[in-house]
């Protein structure tokens, strides 16, 4: 069978698809997949690039990226293309992807993670692995998977919406409304995001300061910071809660969805939060623990609510469900993650790994999945 991967991307996170990409294709099973690996520049443009891993790892501490000059014509022998695919102009790619049995969309953040991608693949009959359109749409915007999860009684924690009219129209009603929000749970501390977009991109942690003039001064700094990445930004009060993930994955066959061991994140002291370069570049930085050291009654909590927020978003495939489990027991969900990061050292991975189904594994039950 013939599997497209496709990676990179226009989103921020391109060069983290890229190493993305690069786990997924030493797993590949040749015997059992013909793999075309399809790059998307930062620009939007689809090439064919070489398929050698080694050129998309993170090589001491730089990203990887892809090129235009990267294809087309640089394929590797064993992934043969028709005339039709080596032809990535505008129009023709999805009669390209058409080729193809099956697309497999390492693709994080917007354009890609978000539906676009999904919509593009749903227009052109093609196959493809993970959510569909509205649950990835869903999943990338942090503000409407809030609203759809409350909706359906999964616990998230408060929040601002600050959309681009609002924050053009009235910045000090939107300040104050933040400020209001802080004070009401009690809280000093927020993390201002780009409501679309991952990896912490844009992501600011703001200690509120005492007085009100200082405090919306910092806000507003961070949230001119997010806009950067989104006109669109989100205010979330910090809770004291522990920092658990967990893996959803799809059970070939129809059967109900299974939810993996519980891991948990860590920051090293000094460090505020799970960052861009704690997530990434400084492997100092941050404790990933898989299974986490939590008693068996918050495992399952936090299972059943990862299992709830797949179900509520309506998530196809895989998920990583990102919680705070409170000092009080309760579980709010912070993010639902369609397309996590998938190196073999990436969460994801690790917590099927620790849950008995090893990445090679993974990745074929993913193809399997949307073969189905
Ligand atoms: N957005 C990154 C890739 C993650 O959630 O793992
Ligand atoms: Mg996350």
């Amino acid at each position: 069978r013939r599997v497209a991967v496709v990676f990179g991307g226009r989103s921020s996170e391109h060069g983290i698809s890229c190493v993305t990409a690069a786990g997924v294709l030493t797993a590949l099973d040749r015997d059992r997949w013909d793999v075309v690996p399809v790059g998307i520049t930062p620009e939007g443009r689809w090439v064919l690039v070489d398929d050698d891993p080694g050129r998309l790892a993170l090589v001491d501490g730089t990203l990887p990226s892809v090129d235009a000059a990267d294809g087309p014509g640089v394929l590797a022998p064993r992934s043969p293309v028709e005339p039709s695919l080596t032809v990535l102009a505008d129009g023709e790619v999805p009669r390209a992807l058409g080729a193809v049995d099956v697309v497999l969309p390492l693709l994080h953040g917007p354009f890609g993670e978000d539906g676009t991608l999904q919509g593009m693949l749903e227009l052109s009959d093609t196959r493809y692995v993970g959510s569909g359109v509205l649950a990835s749409a869903l999943a990338m915007d942090k503000h409407y998977a809030k609203v759809v999860l409350a909706a359906a009684g999964v616990e998230v924690g408060p929040w601002v919406v600050l959309t681009d009219r609002a924050w053009r129209e009235d910045p000090a009603g939107r300040l104050d409304a933040v400020l209001a929000t802080a004070a009401d749970a009690g809280a000093s501390v927020v993390f201002v995001k780009p409501c679309r977009a991952g990896s912490s991109m844009g992501v600011s942690r703001v200690v509120l300061p005492d007085d009100a003039a200082s405090a919306r001064s910092a806000l507003a700094a961070a949230v001119e910071a997010a806009r950067e990445h989104d006109p669109k930004v989100l205010v979330e009060v910090a809770t004291p809660g522990r920092e658990l993930e967990c893996g959803v994955l799809e059970v070939p066959g129809g059967g109900a969805p299974e939810a993996s061991v519980v891991g948990e994140v860590a920051v090293t002291d000094g460090r505020a939060f799970y960052d861009f370069e704690a997530k990434y570049l400084d492997p100092h930085a941050v404790a990933l623990t898989c299974p986490a050291d939590v008693d068996d009654a918050t495992a399952e909590a936090v299972r059943a609510t990862a299992l709830r927020s797949f179900e509520a978003l309506g998530c196809e495939g895989l998920a990583r469900v990102d919680v705070f489990v409170e000092p009080d027991g309760r579980v709010l969900v912070n993010e639902v993650n369609t397309m996590p990061g998938f190196t073999p050292s990436s969460m994801f991975p690790r917590l099927w790994e620790a849950s008995g189904v090893g990445y090679p594994q993974l990745v074929d039950r993913l193809l399997e999945l949307a073969l189905e």
